[in-house]
């Protein structure tokens, strides 16, 4: 039954994290050097875009490109376009660029024209500059500011591309391609849309003139494997012992928060948690976006639906959540909770659908606590703040703190244990945390999780469902 935490902690010594002197010394060097050294202050982002010729030869193509795309739009069969097969519509626009080219006296070396070509096509069939980075797996998120900058995310990292749009009306192409595919419109007048893609990636797109200096397009790429506790683990999000704690915790039934920022690993988080739950169980997923990947069988999974063009047709979460109730499930998961919802969660987990899961939007547990008391008053409740607070400690036995520190490095800060009421006052404790020490040079955090040396309150249940943890899992020493 307890298979998670096989090391003996006697026997084998859990893996020591940097003992907290190394940052000692960090400190002791600066104060032989200058006293008051100021770090350098980062490059600017022009600096790094790339050299002059680089950037010529660039703007050449995409003049070519877009003179080439006007033809072929009005060379080819759009309709037949839509049956033919992928071979046969290459060959068909680089014979049509092979023509235009020749005509105009342009000539490109190999590299430049099958460049071109691929461009062309994705132009056509794809979403232009975009499709680069939707292929390239390791890019997480797309972020367009205006036609001339896309920064892309890579393992948790920031970097500018040097693929640009020609112009904020090529731009709106895209966007307009995009959001028409999906049944929604995008202009001055219903500036903002959200919307998924085809491949499951989330897209949300903002233009002009809400948008000042062009369109902004933020688009979270689809994962096809979502990370599981073990590779979790590996990236030291969180330790071992904190898996053995939150695989009791997931097995016993307890009601779990996972509250962090945005892009903090909160969905991750939750996707990850939810493979502890037991395959026999019936499992109802509600989501603004699917993205949840749950391994078990029994898993009926719901998407939420805004209201069209019209204003029409908007199923909510709430509507989810409310007939997910009449449907017998074992457990229900809320990819997020961020409005009305709030209320048939809560009494969800109150009433009998122990085991529950969602996220919120909040930057610590007690934070997380005020989150959720908002949403009940922004819902319209009126209760007295006591009973919302006793209806909350009742509901939910644990908050897991997700967060994406200043290295881009992403973390399980905190996990913290809801145990009651003191008064007005929910009480909590704090049963593992990050401890963070310093910096290194090139700033990346030293710190490393630790218990608080808090036994948990549920250490009688887990240990009545088999899932005994031995005591030094709670020792602050041995982690
Ligand atoms: N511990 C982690 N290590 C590395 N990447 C992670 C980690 N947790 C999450 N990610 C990645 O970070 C991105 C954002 O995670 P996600 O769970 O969608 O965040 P949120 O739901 O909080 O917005 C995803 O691409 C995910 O794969
Ligand atoms: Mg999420």
């Amino acid at each position: 039954m307890f298979s998670r935490y096989k090391k003996q902690p006697s026997a084998q010594p859990v893996e020591t994290p940097p003992p907290a002197a190394a940052p000692a010394t960090a400190p002791a060097e600066t104060a032989n050097t200058t006293a008051v050294a100021r770090k350098p202050i980062k490059k600017k982002v022009a600096e790094v875009v790339g050299n002059d010729k680089e950037r010529k030869r660039k703007e050449r193509l995409g003049e070519i490109k877009l003179e080439l795309h006007r033809e072929l739009l009005e060379n080819l069969n759009l309709a037949a376009l839509e049956k033919a097969d992928e071979a046969e519509l290459r060959t068909e626009i680089s014979a049509i660029s092979s023509e235009v080219l020749e005509a105009r006296n342009i000539v490109l070396n190999r590299e430049d024209r099958t460049q071109l070509n691929k461009e062309l096509y994705d132009e056509v069939t794809g979403l232009g500059p975009l499709e680069t980075l939707l292929q390239d797996d390791t890019v997480n998120d797309i972020l367009v500011n205006g036609p001339q900058q896309i920064f892309v995310e890579r393992s948790g990292k920031l970097e500018i591309s040097d693929i640009t749009f020609k112009d904020e009306k090529h731009l709106m192409r895209i966007i307009d391609k995009i959001v028409s595919a999906v049944g929604r419109r995008v202009d001055e007048s219903n500036p903002y849309v959200d919307a998924r893609l085809a491949d499951g990636s989330r897209f949300n797109a903002m233009v002009p003139p809400i948008a000042v200096d062009g369109s902004l397009v933020s688009i979270r790429k689809f994962k096809k494997d979502k990370l599981g506790i073990d590779d979790l683990v590996n990236f030291g999000a969180f330790t071992e012992e904190m898996a053995a704690y939150l695989q009791a915790a997931v097995s016993t039934r307890l009601n779990i928060i996972v509250s962090g920022g945005t892009g903090s690993g909160k969905t991750t988080t939750l996707n990850a948690l939810s493979s502890f739950i037991d395959d026999a169980e019936r499992i109802l997923t509600i989501e603004d976006t699917a993205e949840l990947q749950l391994q078990q069988t029994h898993v009926g999974r719901m998407e939420s639906r805004p209201p069209n063009v019209e204003g029409k047709g908007e199923v909510s979460p709430r509507d989810c959540l409310k007939n997910a109730l009449r449907m017998r499930p074992d457990r229900i998961i809320v990819g997020e909770t961020r409005g009305a919802e709030v209320i048939d969660m809560l009494q969800a987990m109150n009433t009998g659908h122990d085991g529950s899961m969602t996220t919120i939007h909040a930057n610590s547990a007690r934070d997380g606590i005020s989150r959720l008391e908002n949403m009940i008053a922004m819902a319209g409740i009126e209760m007295p703040i006591k009973a919302v607070r006793s209806q909350i400690s009742s509901a939910v036995n644990l908050l897991v703190q997700a967060s994406r520190l200043q290295d881009g490095s992403r973390r399980m800060t905190s996990i913290t244990e809801i145990t009651g009421m003191e008064g007005d006052v929910i009480s909590m404790q704090e049963i593992f945390k990050f401890q963070r020490v310093g910096l290194t040079p090139d700033n990346k955090i030293i710190g490393h999780f630790t218990a608080t040396g808090v036994r948990s309150h549920y250490s009688e249940r887990f240990r009545l469902w088999g899932f005994d943890l031995p005591s030094s899992i709670y020792d602050p020493t041995t982690m």
